[in-house]
């Protein structure tokens, strides 16, 4: 190493994010206390000895904040004001208190692309083009006698545009026509954001989600989509002017706290496009949340039906190329954030996995060690401790998730039944792995006494009351993992992913003298790993269950996984 590096190495201050372990609340779904069926934060105080029993130190709310609900939370009427949903302004600050007297971090969501149109800023620019408001939104005339001005489609369906009522314009909503976009170009725009994270600072958040924030430079030419008509984000994404618009706001909250995590939700970046975002250079965010870490084997989907909506298997080779790429580039840094699952997807395990009774424990282990273990920050999302499973829709109807119902009149016109349709519904869309807590075994699960707002399984054995009796359970299980994440070696150890077929998982982390070795079996069939004969059974930290060690021929079970560490 040479003298510059090692003076650079040195100075590297460990942010206190590298060492997060996240635990991500959704709050709607978490625990009621007041009988509305919908989670408050009442709940998840109730709920804190148990969130810090796991051993993680970070808590991720999403958003709190006044919203229409339209989009849970994401179409934001009021930045700084705690939704009487969840509670109080009161339990709000009682909630960041209680977690900061448990010495835990708090991250809160921060949905910076686009308001509510409840939002005060969107109804005073609706007064029409003289309110100083307008400029806080994106606007444009009709062009060509079309009714709207350019071909771009919203995410959540139809035109990304829509007609102000009482004037000519159009205004962007790149998501939902409620949720209109906000303009990041006008100076005033931005320092109101600021403002936000300055006021949530102030009151002892430590870090912020950026939801969606790869949308906010958007290209004012408008140009048509290539393809016709198609999303607009496709040509709104990852914009030039981002890491301007980002590192003005960063210079601006620094004072407020020099320490502050931003981690940005970046859908459609790869490590190249990660490594652009966390570069400390650009001063843009520190770490970033990809949905590009579950590549599926898109040639078993049927080319008829769109396949956005299409379930497939998880690709183990892309998979695995993936996940090495992730970890070599931002190896330096820390590591890359690790999830399996969030209020975005349908829960992992039962997705990628197996959900059939007698695999569903080992799968839920065996993917939490493998992914959680490498390097990086692992964010859990509430439930997955216990391995709760999707729920299951039976009407594509109930089912508020975009592009449901294309996908279900597709599907049938080239000859799907209803229960292939709703099978691949119930792996795909957002809503399955948003179904609320279930803390007993008892008619509303111990999460309310009023009726759940969302769908949910009532199971026994997979429930935190359960699992807490239950030694062997995926809940003791994930409170040695953490506490195994949380040491020296596999926080900041080097990481080397091993050769192995790809339904195998296999890789070192060494530092000094210590030395982990993490085997998986990603599939239903038992399998063996050859591993040098210096470990034996005695290096063995972690393991599920059903897998043994024969002089250097480690015998893995269905979705089994070890985890062997040599101290010296
Ligand atoms: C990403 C959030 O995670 C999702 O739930 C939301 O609908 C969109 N961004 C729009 O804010």
């Amino acid at each position: 190493m040479n003298e510059k590096n090692l003076e650079g190495d040195m100075m590297r201050h460990r942010k206190w994010w590298e060492d997060a372990i996240i635990y991500q609340i959704y709050p709607r779904s978490f625990k009621d206390t007041d009988g509305d069926g919908i989670g408050d934060i009442n709940g998840i105080l109730e709920k804190l000895d148990y969130i810090e029993s796991l051993g993680v130190n970070t808590v991720w709310i999403n958003p709190m904040i006044l919203s229409n609900q339209e989009d849970n939370g994401y179409d934001v009427i009021s930045y700084t004001k705690v939704d009487p949903l969840f509670g109080s302004e009161a339990d709000g600050e009682r909630l960041i208190r209680a977690l900061k007297d448990r010495g835990m971090r708090i991250i809160f969501d921060f949905p910076l692309n686009h308001t509510s149109d409840q939002h005060p800023w969107f109804q005073e620019a609706l007064k029409g083009p003289e309110n100083p408001y307008r400029d806080y939104y994106i606007w444009a005339n009709g062009k060509d006698n079309r009714p709207y001005p350019n071909n771009w489609t919203a995410a959540f369906g139809g035109s990304a545009w829509s007609k102000e009522l009482n004037g000519d314009q159009y205004y962007l909503h790149l998501f939902k026509q409620s949720m209109p976009d906000v303009n990041w170009d006008h100076p005033p725009l931005r320092e109101e954001m600021a403002e936000v994270l300055k006021y949530w600072i102030g009151k002892g958040i430590d870090g912020f989600r950026l939801d969606a924030f790869i949308y906010i430079d958007v290209d004012k030419d408008f140009p048509e989509h290539p393809d016709g008509t198609g999303p607009g984000q496709d040509l709104n994404e990852n914009g030039e002017k981002i890491p301007d618009h980002l590192s003005e706001m960063n210079r601006s909250i620094k004072d407020a706290g020099e320490d502050v995590f931003l981690v940005g939700e970046a859908t459609s970046a790869d490590a190249e496009l990660t490594q652009w975002y966390t570069d400390p250079e650009n001063n843009m965010v520190d770490k970033i949340i990809t949905m590009q870490y579950f590549p599926e084997k898109e040639d078993e989907k049927d080319d008829a039906v769109p396949g956005g909506k299409q379930h497939a298997p998880l690709d183990l080779k892309a998979f695995k190329e993936v996940q090495k790429t992730f970890q070599e580039q931002e190896g330096e840094a820390g590591g890359p954030v690790l999830f399996w699952t969030n209020h975005d997807m349908p829960r992992s395990p039962h997705k990628y996995g197996s959900a059939s009774p007698e695999h569903r424990d080992n799968t839920a282990k065996m993917m939490a060690v493998l992914l959680y273990l490498q390097k990086g920050i692992p964010i859990i999302y509430n439930g997955e401790e216990i391995g709760m499973k999707n729920t299951a829709f039976d009407d594509p109807g109930n089912i508020p998730d975009a592009g449901v119902m294309d996908f279900y009149q597709e599907a049938e016109k080239v000859g799907w039944d209803h229960n292939k349709i709703m099978g691949h519904l119930n792996l795909t869309a957002r809503d399955v792995g948003r179904g609320i807590m279930q803390w007993e075994d008892s008619e509303k699960v111990g999460f309310t006494d009023g009726r759940p707002w969302a769908l949910y399984n009532r199971e026994t054995k997979y429930n935190v009351e359960d699992q807490e009796k239950d030694e062997n359970s995926i809940l003791h299980f994930y409170r040695k993992l953490i506490e195994l994440k949380k040491t020296q070696l596999f926080q900041e150890g080097a990481y080397e992913m091993l050769e192995t077929k790809d339904t195998l998982y296999a890789y070192r982390r060494t530092l000094d003298d210590k030395e982990a070795l993490v085997c998986c079996n990603f599939s239903e069939e038992e399998d063996t790993i050859e591993i040098a004969e210096e470990w034996t059974s005695d290096h063995i930290v972690l393991e599920n269950d059903g897998n043994s060690l024969e002089g250097g021929r480690l015998h893995l079970s269905p979705y089994g996984a070890a985890v062997f560490v040599k101290d010296e």
